[in-house]
């Protein structure tokens, strides 16, 4: 789909791309540029710069890189027409007329509307059917108010395969919509059958309000006790959170991460706004993040059994990766929120929340598990597990503090537990260096295994000087490209970006290399940024430029061959193309 440049160039005028990114990471300033934690791996350290010269961003760690729309592609997971409609949204603009009507957003409205209509009815069949009776009767049991269940669109799913699947036919949806809806599985016959069944039923609800998915859970009978919808067009269950619409109303800064619907609903119907659970599957990296924009503070509340523990270990890591403080309720005589407000009531649960405790209470207290520390074997076994947690303390100072404590409360010395733990800590930072080590031989693996940039690296670091040199000198292109043409280039992706250059020039729609974006995925776009700022660094010129020409077309392939060098040129030309990253 083609967007008049005008109109894309407004788009990123009206987007500025520190403003856009600012929303889902916090920019540091470092002279002209900004970096940033890049929030396409898992880092410690920022290694994503964002060049607000350029208006674009490259992640040095992993590579990712690209405009504002190749930003927006790839962390709301939309494609470019998709991207390009979020980024209009955004600054209020009016997409072209044209662009509206495409088949990747037709589908997602149908599903939508499907979603809806479905809802309608599980709710409809609930709360008036007789057939609703099954359903009622277990979510009084579970003491849910009508208002809770009106509030959340509860339903019940009729015990029928049919039920659902007559009612959406009978309003115009095809059997592919309702398969592409996720509603219906198709039968051996050929026909569709309902895949939600006698179940009570949880719509997954986005922050615009639209039904995206459900949750169905089991009465009795057989089969799974839950059943989601999977990824639909509308639907990734990795970067949803349920009941995340009622959370980000609250005015706290706060939110309560619970395990299970069932949770949520009983945890918000005792008074908290403010609490989400994930959907059937355990706390991803973007859920994470997401929760980020809407709290400094997220607490804990999974189930108090092993799985729950577990679970609430992994969780910790992310959230504290995203830079979110964690706190952990500490439950007992329950085995989940559910069951303890009403066993106690939701001032308690108030009171559980208040004195949550922070995530190094609740690894120290994890390391008592199955152990019995009033005997010797016990107790040293603990005091080993706790050694292994205080050297994860980044801060000496605190990790002082908490191992004086550990000692004073286990009547050993506070120079051996110290010796202890510098001596994990020196363990670890010689296993990262040979880490290190093993990443540069992966480094050289993915070299042999990439044959283009390998087999040809004298091409291929002349095509991208020729190609960042037109990108700086679009003046430039009648000269370059009389002198050498796109099947001159070796590497195929180079090639590929040259042709798409020069075809943009000959239309003069070419402002800058990013305008390329329509023809490249967003991980393309991350190696032409990656060109691009490379570029930046050695200043090629008119000569430079002719002689990478002369190489691409008086190419006799006498390359240097990576196959014929010694195994010290190899290291070195790893070390040069490594340095350059
Ligand atoms: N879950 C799932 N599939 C299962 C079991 C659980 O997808 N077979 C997911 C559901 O999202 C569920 C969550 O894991 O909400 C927590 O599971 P569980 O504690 O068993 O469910 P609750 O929601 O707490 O429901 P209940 O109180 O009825 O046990
Ligand atoms: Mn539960």
């Amino acid at each position: 789909m083609a967007f008049p440049d005008q109109f894309i160039l407004e788009l990123k005028q009206n987007n500025p791309i520190d403003s856009v990114m600012s929303s889902y990471v916090s920019l540091i300033r470092r002279g002209r540029n900004c970096v940033c934690l890049c929030p396409f791996h898992s880092e410690k350290s920022p290694s994503c710069t964002v060049y607000l010269e350029s208006s674009s961003f490259y992640c040095f760690g992993c590579g990712a890189g690209g405009d504002v729309i190749t930003f927006i592609m790839k962390i709301e997971n939309l494609d470019y027409v998709e991207a390009i409609k979020f980024l209009a949204d955004r600054a209020g603009m009016a997409m072209p007329e044209d662009a509206k009507n495409n088949e990747s957003s037709r589908i997602k409205s149908r599903v939508l509307e499907i979603n809806r209509t479905a809802a309608r009815f599980f709710y409809d069949t609930l709360t008036r059917s007789p057939d609703g009776e099954k359903g009622r009767r277990y979510f009084s049991e579970r003491q849910l108010t009508p208002a809770t269940i009106t509030k959340y669109g509860l339903g019940y799913a009729p015990d029928d395969w049919h039920r659902l699947s007559h009612f959406l036919r009978s309003k115009g949806f095809s059997e592919e919509e309702l398969i592409t809806a996720n509603l219906c599985g198709r039968g051996k016959n050929g026909g569709v059958f309902d895949l939600f069944r006698d179940r009570v039923m949880f719509p997954i609800i986005d922050l615009r309000g639209n039904v995206i998915a459900f949750g169905g859970r089991i009465i009795d009978g057989s089969g799974p006790k839950y059943i989601n919808s999977s990824d639909t067009p509308v639907f990734k269950k990795s970067r949803n959170l349920f009941s995340l619409n009622f959370a980000k109303r609250s005015e706290e800064k706060r939110l309560i991460l619970a395990e299970g619907y069932m949770d949520v609903i009983a945890i918000n119907q005792a008074g908290f706004e403010n609490v989400v659970a994930t959907l059937g599957t355990a706390l991803t990296q973007e859920q994470a993040r997401l929760m980020s924009q809407y709290a400094d503070e997220i607490i804990i509340a999974y189930d108090s059994d092993g799985a729950g523990q577990n679970a609430t270990h992994k969780a910790i890591n992310l959230l504290s990766e995203v830079g979110v403080r964690t706190k952990i309720i500490h439950m007992e005589g329950a085995k989940d929120p559910d069951e303890y407000i009403k066993k106690f009531g939701a001032l308690r649960f108030k009171q559980l929340l208040d004195k949550s405790g922070g995530a190094l209470e609740f690894e120290l207290d994890k390391c008592r598990n199955g152990l019995d520390i009033s005997t010797d074997d016990g107790k040293i076994e603990y005091l080993k597990r706790c050694v292994n947690v205080l050297a994860d303390i980044t801060s000496p100072i605190e990790r002082e503090v908490y191992i004086g404590r550990l000692a004073d409360a286990n009547k050993v010395s506070k120079e051996m537990l110290l010796q202890q733990v510098d001596g994990v800590i020196k363990r670890r930072i010689n296993k990262a260096k040979s880490q290190e080590w093993t990443e540069i031989r992966t480094f050289q693996k993915q070299l042999r295994t990439n044959p283009d940039s390998y087999r040809h690296p004298k091409e291929y670091k002349a095509e991208t000087g020729i190609i960042a040199y037109l990108a700086n000198h679009p003046d430039e292109a009648d000269y370059i490209s009389s002198q050498v043409s796109p099947d001159n280039f070796v590497t195929d992706f180079n090639k590929k970006i040259y042709r798409v250059m020069l075809e943009k020039m000959k239309n003069s729609a070419f402002s800058d290399i990013l305008s390329l974006q329509s023809e490249f995925t967003a991980d393309e776009m991350g190696k032409i940024t990656e060109i691009v700022i490379n570029s930046k660094d050695v200043n090629i010129n008119r000569t430079a430029v002719d002689d990478f020409i002369n190489i691409l077309i008086s190419n006799a392939d006498n390359s240097a061959d990576i196959k014929d060098m010694s195994n010290d040129d190899f290291l070195k030309y790893i070390q040069d193309l490594k340095n350059k990253k």
